[in-house]
């Protein structure tokens, strides 16, 4: 696992340098402070981990992945900012800053998010290196993952279920949890194969059972973690009376649950050999991680 949290390091290290470089191209503006307090120094970069070994697998191009690396990157920060607002979860910290409504305003914190979507396309958009034709595919699914089918509809099931009155079951949160937070780290995980015209179903096994430990992770995090470490606001979810995982199966399963879907996930690449080896590592890491 040291050797990992290097590798982890090193990969955020990169996308931080691509997503600076990437930032200046687009000209300094109105928007360019809330958009850099956005997206730059912090963040794990999972989801760009993702992407980059995903496409390593493929041997698709590295400026390729990177690009689309730093796709996800904007979108996700796009979803967090959202998140953040007084309209949602009203939080004033994260990644360990003020959140981009405190630090200016929700208009302002609003407009970030909607040109970090759209960056996020014009990046897909414009990948070096590749077809037109698998570029549709990636946009397509990108769409799919972050819309009204995807991350929004999880947002709009979270929402709802803290307003209701009827307490969600494990299936529902489990549908919740995979729009939400799985759909987005569902594209990133395929998305070497999907560049490179592969078949995307091991990789999308895969993700199913890391996008729900993430979430079960996070949901623990939110009830025994650190909130230095988090760099966000924690305990919210019992606060709001809302079912999540941990509510639903108590703790320790909820660790044993986590556990079994790490193995369910590292089993889906057995298909893959030593490249796919990054992506064994991150799938631990992601239900030993503090932050
Ligand atoms: C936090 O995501 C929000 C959820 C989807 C639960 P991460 O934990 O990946 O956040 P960063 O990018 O590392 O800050
Ligand atoms: C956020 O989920 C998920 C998205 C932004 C899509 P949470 O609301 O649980 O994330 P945190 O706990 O604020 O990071
Ligand atoms: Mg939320
Ligand atoms: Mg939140
Ligand atoms: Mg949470």
């Amino acid at each position: 696992m040291l050797n990992f949290n290097v590798q982890l390091n090193d990969t955020a290290s990169i996308v931080e340098i691509a997503l600076k470089e990437m930032l200046q191209k687009q000209g300094n503006d109105l928007m360019s402070a809330p958009i850099r307090h956005a997206v730059l120094n912090g963040g794990k970069r999972l989801r760009a981990f993702l992407v980059i070994h995903s496409c390593n697998i493929f041997e698709v191009q590295k400026d390729t992945a990177i690009q689309a690396a730093i796709a996800i990157e904007c979108l996700h920060a796009y979803s967090l900012v959202h998140d953040d607002l007084p309209c949602m979860d009203d939080d004033e910290l994260r990644r360990g800053k003020p959140t981009v409504h405190v630090k200016w305003d929700e208009a302002t914190a609003t407009l970030t998010g909607d040109a970090l979507q759209a960056l996020a396309f014009e990046l897909i958009a414009s990948l070096p290196n590749t077809d037109a034709i698998r570029i549709v595919e990636l946009l397509k699914k990108l769409a799919k993952a972050s819309g009204m089918q995807g991350m929004v509809l999880g947002q709009a099931q979270d929402i709802q279920a803290e307003k209701s009155e009827v307490n969600l079951n494990i299936n529902d949160i489990t549908s919740l949890q995979q729009n939400k937070t799985g759909a987005l780290i569902e594209w990133s995980a395929i998305s070497g194969a999907i560049l490179s015209n592969h078949d995307d179903r091991k990789l999308l096994d895969y993700a199913k059972s890391i996008g729900l430990a993430f979430q079960i992770q996070d949901d623990i995090l939110d009830i025994e973690g650190d909130a230095v470490l988090a760099g966000k606001r924690l305990q919210k979810d019992v606060s709001a009376g809302k079912a999540t995982f941990v509510s639903l199966l108590g703790i320790e399963n909820a660790k044993l649950r986590a556990k079994e879907l790490i193995e369910e996930a590292i089993d889906a690449l057995s298909d893959y050999g030593d490249k796919a080896e990054p992506m064994r590592q991150v799938a631990k890491f992601i239900i030993e991680r503090k932050m």
